[in-house]
């Protein structure tokens, strides 16, 4: 079979690998003493409040489960722009909301809509390593920008501005960020706009944790920089329903019927059930539960790091969002016979697995330049087992 060069460019997951193997292993130690714990999963452990769910039965039973406008149903898109006047202080006018299947599919849509091939896009090292996959999938050219911790893992506007070459269109940011957890200092944010818009570039910013904010400082939309700003959004992380297929962007007037047409052709429409049932995540009741949980969040966040940094485990950025630490692993490893190699964190995953039965994602994935001393831990799992992970991590690395 002749695989399409476009397939070949997508490279694979390797935490898949780490992910298979913890699985595998949770089986064999399931009911012993030290059953497995998961922090390598980046989604919420909670499920869809309960308004959320019955809207999605009543949805079914009445028989609302046809295709809907490709756009989407017209009022969860007023619902969302009502959410983002209530919540951010800006004005997103429902016309340039477009629902989609997941964050992921609205990436699609952008990065089709705007990506001629060969065009380069700018984004930072680390990063989410699907977004730099939706750019090849739209024959464009992701080009990694080393970062470092003093930028908050994010680009600056001088990076930015000195990587601009002839062949670029834009830049494909995320804040928070997977897998840091920091967010872009908003004056810097500003900044890069400033350089794109100068260079009738694009600016993509991927908000899909901007509900799990934690500092005031940082929790605000780069929608409010201008109607040129295309932001990416999704039910998944902050409304906890990942498996409901169910996301967002905001894109400028102009590009919405591009959007609408491609769509319309490559998915029809988001599910319909979910968008009916996604009408009850504004309801007064449901925002009060997502509130409490991202208490819980935070006071997870709060709980895990400092924990993790006391066993020498330093996470350089603290995370002001999403739930995950990006923590240096080099001492750690060292303590465990694993050299400084460029690639130490990959043996420190499977060393914490299958020692302290405790899975990690290693840094491989997510860039080339230093995230092989990098781990991801991620803290969407209950305190307790959290506390437990700790207890275990201090006992290996004692
Ligand atoms: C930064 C980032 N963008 C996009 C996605 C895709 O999310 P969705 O479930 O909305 O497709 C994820 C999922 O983990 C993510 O971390």
């Amino acid at each position: 079979m002749k695989i399409a060069n476009r397939a070949d460019r997508i490279e694979p997951f390797y935490v898949m690998e780490v992910a298979k193997a913890a699985q595998a292993l949770a089986a064999k130690v399931a009911g012993t003493a030290d059953p497995m714990i998961f922090l390598n999963i980046g989604e919420p452990d909670f499920t869809a409040p309960p308004l959320v769910q019955k809207a999605a039965s009543q949805a079914i039973e009445s028989g609302l489960t046809q295709y809907t406008p490709a756009l989407g149903i017209a009022p969860l898109r007023e619902a969302l722009s009502a959410w983002y006047a209530q919540r951010f202080g800006v004005d997103v006018p429902a016309r340039r909301i477009v629902i989609t299947a997941g964050a992921s599919a609205a990436l699609q849509l952008v990065c089709l809509a705007l990506i001629n091939a060969g065009d380069e896009i700018l984004m930072p090292d680390p990063s989410y390593p699907c977004n730099r996959h939706f750019v090849s999938a739209a024959e464009g050219n992701a080009v990694l920008l080393p970062t470092t911790a003093a930028e908050r893992f994010q680009l600056s506007a001088d990076k930015v501005s000195a990587a601009w070459g002839d062949r670029t269109r834009g830049v494909l940011l995320a804040s928070p960020s997977n897998p840091t957890g920091s967010s872009i200092a908003p004056a810097e944010l500003r900044k890069i706009h400033d350089v794109v818009k100068a260079r009738d570039g694009f600016t993509i910013i991927d908000e899909i944790y901007l509900g799990l904010s934690y500092d005031e400082a940082y929790g605000q939309t780069a929608l409010a920089l201008g109607e040129d700003i295309i932001s990416i959004n999704s039910f998944s992380k902050y409304f906890n329903m990942t498996g409901w297929r169910l996301g967002w962007a905001v894109v400028p007037e102009a590009l919405v019927p591009a959007i609408e047409r491609m769509a319309q052709n490559l998915f029809i429409c988001a599910s319909t059930i979910s968008q009916h049932a996604a009408l009850a995540c504004f309801a007064p009741e449901s925002i009060a539960e997502y509130e409490r949980r991202r208490a819980e969040f935070k006071a997870r966040r709060d709980y895990f790091i400092p924990a993790l940094e006391a066993l020498g485990l330093p996470v350089p950025v603290a995370p002001d969002g999403a739930f995950y630490a990006w923590a240096d692993c080099t001492q750690a490893a060292q303590k465990l016979g694993i050299g400084p190699g460029k690639d130490c964190s990959w043996d420190f995953a499977y060393a914490v697995m299958e020692r302290a039965h405790l899975a990690i994602t290693p840094g491989r994935d997510f860039g080339t330049v230093d995230t092989g001393r990098f781990v991801r831990f991620s803290t969407a799992n209950s305190m307790e087992q959290l506390q437990e992970a700790i207890a275990r991590l201090h006992k290996l690395l004692a």
